[in-house]
């Protein structure tokens, strides 16, 4: 015990690692595919968004992990508002380029949405398309099922986001040190959770123990090509 390869990582040894970027290979797309005939939703744009006012230092205090809240739904905008703090894209022409730094900007990370209470939008399960701003509509779903991937935790949830890496992405790069900065990377979409939610009102709790198996599965995921790696609620 207390021995962690992870964190000890050694770039002096990475630097003689031939990585698929020195060999030249294709570089992985930013983004994951999108389904023949999905429904998209377009959500409210970064320009059109009126709410997340108070100061942030004030933001910084309050945040605390929220696991209930009230039974009102969020609003479009509200979940608008998070998922451009998460992992918006500014400007299309540069997507690299978000609201949240990553590693050699590879965002090997991707969000997954459990929607139970959002106005105007169906219950199910839904994935953020940060290029575009919308989400697409994946399947029909509840927490209810998903929440037997969280080892008997017992919390409350809005809206459930399901954060996955795609490590292609980030091992192209970055080789045998992509599962770390993954996992740093996963960090602060997190911790741009929590602080958008206190912003606007809203409550987050990050969870991270979870039943691995359950939760890839419920997500449809190809489990060689990516994987859940974080997850959390937020309650209004
Ligand atoms: C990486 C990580 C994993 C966590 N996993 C869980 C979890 O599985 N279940 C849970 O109820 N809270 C989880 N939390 C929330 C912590 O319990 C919480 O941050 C801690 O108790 C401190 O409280 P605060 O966030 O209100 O300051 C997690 C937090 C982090 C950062």
């Amino acid at each position: 015990m207390g021995k962690f390869d992870l964190i000890r990582t050694d770039w002096k040894k990475l630097e003689s690692e031939e990585t698929d970027q020195m060999k030249k290979m294709e570089r992985p797309a930013l983004f994951k595919e999108i389904p023949d005939n999905a429904v998209l939703i377009d959500l409210i744009p970064y320009g059109k968004i009126k709410i997340g006012n108070k100061p942030l230092l004030e933001t910084i205090y309050d945040r605390r992990s929220k696991r209930s809240g009230s039974d009102q739904p969020l609003t479009l905008e509200e979940l608008s508002y998070l998922l451009f703090c998460t992992n918006g894209v500014k400007n299309q022409a540069r997507p690299m380029f978000r609201t949240v730094p990553s590693a050699g900007a590879r965002h090997a990370i991707e969000t997954y949405l459990q929607v139970e209470r959002v106005e105007t939008l169906k219950k199910g399960v839904y994935r953020y398309l940060p290029l575009t701003h919308q989400l697409v509509y994946l399947k029909e779903g509840s927490l209810n099922e998903a929440i037997e991937g969280f080892l008997g935790q017992n919390f409350n949830a809005d809206v459930m986001f399901f954060w996955t890496a795609v490590p292609y992405r980030m091992q192209y790069r970055y080789g045998s040190a992509s599962e770390k900065l993954i996992l740093l990377d996963a960090g602060h979409v997190c911790q741009n959770l929590y602080l958008a939610c206190d912003a606007i009102g809203l409550g987050a709790c990050a969870i991270g123990a979870y039943d691995q198996e359950k939760l890839d599965w419920y997500l449809e995921l190809d489990t060689e090509k990516e994987v859940v790696i974080y997850n959390a609620t937020v309650v209004k």
